[in-house]
């Protein structure tokens, strides 16, 4: 045998070995379901009818159905741009600025929490992976129950993401279909029968996927129980100022809750009130008893956040440092972020309006009543099916839309399409 042949038989031979070696290795892994939201995208994309609408994603549009770049962020990266920074790692816990800035934001300039060194911040990435931190420092140190109380329904990555660091996952009441509002007889009985040193997790604002917030007198009565049933209370912060077009306003409940002495986790994201959502800029933050308790908290932070992914992220949290620690960026941003949320507070009410001139007799009060990047329209899985079949409007089965895709030029298309599939 020429020495070619022999050759290309052993190579023959290793290719076959590595394919077999290939299939064993993974041959057991199923093929898992696409994510819902990117499906509803994909499928709104192969769409070629020119009225379609893409009411799945929730991401802020314009008025034209485009994705809209603050212009304060802009002048940052101009501003950024002209310091010539260099590319170094950030320390584990992200930048010292943009902590301060961010617990700041939520807690107010003149936090005492802050002003005593009480709150352990880090920097994560976005709303997600602070939530993951959270997790993993929960898993690994909260000293009572494992388990994490959510909302019924909540964003559906909480689940993963809590029982992917180990903890257990359960709900309470949250939101009434009959009414489409707040179910908050069933939340606070069911809060009330949850083990004592468990963790309750509640969304701060403008709550996904229901739009649907306690009133502000609501909350101080979900304060009041939870702490009476000693829970550890964790918010997820996603829409700071996206939800009323006020930051203060939004932060209501998290300063609620630590002025009753509270001591919270709290998860932060700037994506979607900077419209940062690829920046994947956020914090996490545990407020502790004394400046002791919060050092150690962060230095076992520091140690997780090691092990998952070493450090964060530096553009992203450079263009929020920029934003709030300058008084003119600053002033800008709120303004944008108010022009974010007015816009989807204002086609929420042509919405509601539409739906009654097309003459439907059903009761749409909620899409005005719930707040936020999304609404929970109370329509079933079978109209949902008719909107995308018949319209091509592309929405999760759940019936939730998001009204940033809605415009002043598809509101009319819509409400029509809405009222065929629900008269
Ligand atoms: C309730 C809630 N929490 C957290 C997030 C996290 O988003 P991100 O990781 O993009 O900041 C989202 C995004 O949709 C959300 O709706």
């Amino acid at each position: 045998m020429s020495l070619k042949k022999s050759t290309s038989i052993l190579q023959n031979k290793n290719a076959i070995t590595y394919a077999q070696r290939a299939n064993s290795w993974w041959s057991g892994v199923q093929m898992g379901p696409p994510d819902v939201i990117l499906g509803v995208t994909e499928a709104y994309k192969r769409d070629s009818n020119p009225k379609k609408i893409n009411l799945g994603a929730g991401a802020y549009r314009d008025d034209e159905g485009k994705p809209y770049v603050l212009s304060c962020v802009r002048k940052a990266e101009e501003k950024l741009r002209s310091k010539n920074l260099d590319k170094e790692y950030a320390p584990i816990t992200g930048s010292a600025d943009f902590c301060k800035l961010s617990i700041e934001l939520a807690l107010g300039d003149n936090s005492d929490q802050i002003a005593n060194g009480l709150n352990a911040t880090v920097q994560g990435i976005s709303g997600t992976g602070s939530l993951r931190i959270g997790a993993a420092f929960l898993n690994g140190f909260f000293p009572g129950n494992k388990v994490v109380y959510l909302p019924t329904p909540s964003w559906g990555n909480h689940i993963p993401i809590f029982k992917h660091s180990g903890l257990d996952v359960k709900s309470y009441r949250y939101y009434d279909p009959k009414t489409c509002g707040l179910d908050f007889a069933g939340a606070l009985d069911d809060i009330s029968k949850i083990p004592e040193k468990s963790i309750v997790l509640l969304h701060a604002c403008a709550h996904n996927p229901t739009g649907v917030d306690p009133s502000k007198e609501q909350w101080a009565e979900l304060s009041q129980l939870i702490k009476k049933k000693n829970l550890f209370p964790f918010f997820d912060l996603a829409y700071q100022g996206f939800a009323t077009g006020n930051v203060d306003n939004d932060a209501f409940a998290v300063c609620l809750f630590v002025k009753d002495g509270h001591k919270i986790a709290l998860a932060q994201s700037y994506a979607k009130n900077m419209g940062l959502y690829g920046e994947r800029a956020g914090a996490f933050s545990i407020l502790g008893e004394s400046n002791d308790e919060a050092e150690r908290v962060l230095s076992q932070i520091k140690i997780l956040i090691r092990a998952l992914y070493s450090n964060p992220p530096i553009n992203g949290a450079r263009l929020v440092t920029e934003i709030l620690g300058d008084a003119q960026l600053r002033s800008e941003w709120l303004q944008e972020v108010k022009g974010m949320a007015d816009r989807i507070i204002s086609v929420r009410t042509k919405l509601r309006d539409n739906l009654k001139k097309e003459g439907s007799t059903k009761n749409w009060e909620h899409i005005t009543n719930q707040i936020g990047m999304f609404c929970f329209t109370g329509m079933n899985a079978q109209q949902v099916e008719r909107l995308t079949k018949d319209f091509s409007i592309y929405l999760t089965k759940d019936g939730r839309i998001s009204m940033a895709g809605v415009t002043s030029k598809n509101v009319d298309y819509l409400a029509h399409a809405m009222h065929e599939v629900t008269k």
